[in-house]
């Protein structure tokens, strides 16, 4: 397991931008450490797969990064504040939900991340599972100890819905969400969000915020009963894209998204939301619960309910899966 830390992740943006060779002593100063830390640093990044050259005289200069997922990459000149403060990375974990659940009860803090390149049990909602091979797509879950009513937990399931479709907006593509937290390319789903927030009384202890994007998968690395529902950034896009880029951007929007939360600005967060919902006044039939409900979507209120009107009347759903009948 790899965790982004604070040294060397200034050592790397030093290194990244400084144009010719730079001396360990320069690198000391400028960033006021010692050298010592400096060298541990460079070494702890070498160790990571970082090329740096290193000649005598002269100083370092950084020839290459990593392929494929890294703490340090992704929090590169992030500008979140809470979301990604620090972020975890394994290369296989049964559940990224299930390992920030862990953590979290053993006091890890709010806005820590916790990242796989693969899950050998990846859940998604309903009971169901969630594909998730290595080495294309993102698979994170963000611990959040939010000072929220639990009647506004579902909103940070839009909210982590939100964040992918704005960070999928800014690639050039035309998002959906499908109430609640589907992001779905072209009318198949890309995204999903499995939140499961930890209460007692009537108070929210944490939520774990898990988020699933294929990313760079082919559409024949799908199972066959997926292929007809499911696609991936770079099926639409039609290249591979940096995920550490695109978990950055996810996160940061997350951020955004959250602080509104936190100031109470509902209607704010449900705007940005509502940019990407196509269903108001659709007639759709949602599965909740076991019961089959029909009607015309009427909107979503500031706990992220939906109202359908029924022909037996207005009916609030919190939560279920939803299909449009008719466009
Ligand atoms: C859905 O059913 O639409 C929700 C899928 C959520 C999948 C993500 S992948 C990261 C996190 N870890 C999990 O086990 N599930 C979520």
């Amino acid at each position: 397991m790899t965790t982004s830390s604070e040294v060397p992740l200034r050592v790397l943006g030093f290194l990244r931008e400084a144009e010719d060779y730079v001396s360990g002593q320069q690198m000391a100063q400028r960033l006021g450490l010692s050298r010592a830390s400096v060298w541990k640093a460079i070494d702890e990044l070498r160790r990571r797969g970082y090329r740096i050259e290193g000649r005598a005289k002269k100083g370092y200069r950084l020839l290459g990064v990593p392929e494929g997922l890294d703490p340090l990459l992704i929090r590169e000149g992030m500008r979140a504040r809470v979301v990604g403060r620090r972020v975890h990375l394994a290369e296989e974990v049964d559940s990224t939900n299930s390992w920030a659940l862990q953590r979290a009860l053993k006091g890890a803090e709010e806005g820590e991340v916790f990242l796989a390149d693969a899950q050998r049990a990846g859940r998604g909602r309903v009971g169901r599972s969630w594909f998730s091979p290595p080495g294309s797509n993102l698979y994170m879950s963000v611990l959040l100890r939010p000072k929220l009513p639990p009647s506004k937990v579902p909103l940070l399931g839009l909210c982590g819905a939100t964040a992918v479709a704005e960070a999928l907006r800014d690639l050039g593509l035309d998002p959906e969400i499908k109430w609640p937290n589907d992001v779905l390319l072209g009318g198949k789903k890309v995204c999903g969000v499995l939140a499961e927030a930890h209460t007692e009384a009537d108070r929210v202890l944490f939520v774990v915020l898990g988020i699933g994007i294929n990313v760079n998968m082919d559409p024949e690395q799908f199972p066959e009963e997926l292929r007809e529902q499911a696609t991936s950034v770079k099926a639409e896009l039609g290249r591979a894209v940096d995920r550490n880029a695109l978990a950055r951007a996810v996160l940061e929007a997350l951020d955004g998204l959250y602080a509104s939360l936190g100031k109470g600005d509902y209607a704010g967060v449900l705007a940005r939301w509502k940019a990407f919902s196509r269903v108001e006044g659709r007639e759709v039939i949602i599965e909740a619960l076991g019961e089959r409900i029909e009607g015309v979507v009427q909107g979503v209120d500031e706990d992220g309910a939906l109202w359908i009107k029924t022909p037996q009347g207005s009916r609030r759903v919190l939560s279920g899966d939803l299909r449009v009948r008719r466009w």
